[in-house]
């Protein structure tokens, strides 16, 4: 079964607390919550206070996507205020396996990112550790951007070499997924699928993680 992780970028942050309550309705596990420093990616969002606040307000699982160029000095902080899983940008981190054994040391799921144009050899010797790999499908620092296909691709060949090696980590995909393309996506083999614009653009976001993921079925 495919998760929907509606990525708060999108939602409306005057009212998030009304805005989370409409995609739990829907019944998804995950929010997706994405950190931006204005250096790694051109674009600046929210940081630790907001997450403290979201994790008193829901018992939602929350992934952090921590598009930062310091990623070893902020992961901890990010855990302590209440991330369930995180992630770093493989272009960001040259100690990538010393980063990933320190954020399972503090408590959370890790996980690397790729954005598009990086090749699935540059995590091939962390897949081991690594308890997810999101494949960026568009270039990372804004929502509402067009999805790249050739992510595809990378979807699949991970997923073979997922097989190969007798590993279960999960496969996510981040950025312009839509009900008009989640089932291309779903059948590549992904297990987490990020949407923003398209759940939160909506006039009924409850509605349309109930639609994404029946596309996803199709
Ligand atoms: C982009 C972010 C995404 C973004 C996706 O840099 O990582 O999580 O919110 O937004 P959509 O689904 O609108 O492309
Ligand atoms: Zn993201």
């Amino acid at each position: 079964m495919i998760e929907i992780l509606p990525s708060l970028l999108a939602a409306d942050f005057a009212r998030l607390g009304e805005q989370i309550a409409q995609v739990t309705e829907a019944g998804v596990n995950f929010l997706h919550f994405d950190v931006m420093d204005g250096h790694f990616v051109p674009n600046i969002s929210f940081g630790v206070p907001v997450l403290q606040s979201l994790r008193k307000s829901t018992k939602l699982a929350i992934d952090v996507h921590l598009m930062i160029e310091d990623a070893d000095t902020y992961a901890p902080m990010f855990v302590a205020a209440g991330a369930d899983c995180v992630s770093v940008h493989q272009e960001a981190c040259p100690h990538l396996d010393r980063t990933i054994r320190m954020i399972q040391s503090e408590g959370a799921r890790a996980g690397v990112v790729l954005n598009p144009a990086t090749p699935l050899v540059t995590v091939e010797n962390v897949l081991p550790l690594v308890d997810y790999i999101l494949l960026m499908s568009v270039n990372p620092g804004f929502g509402g951007q067009s999805f790249i296909p050739y992510v595809l691709e990378k979807v699949r060949a991970l997923r073979e070499q997922r097989e190969r090696l007798g590993l279960s980590f999960s496969i996510e995909i981040d950025g312009g997924v839509s009900v008009d393309n989640v089932g291309r996506v779903a059948e590549a083999g992904v297990d987490w699928v990020v949407a923003g614009s398209s759940v939160f653009g909506a006039p009924n976001p409850a509605h349309a993680v109930t639609a994404m993921r029946q596309a996803a079925m199709d």
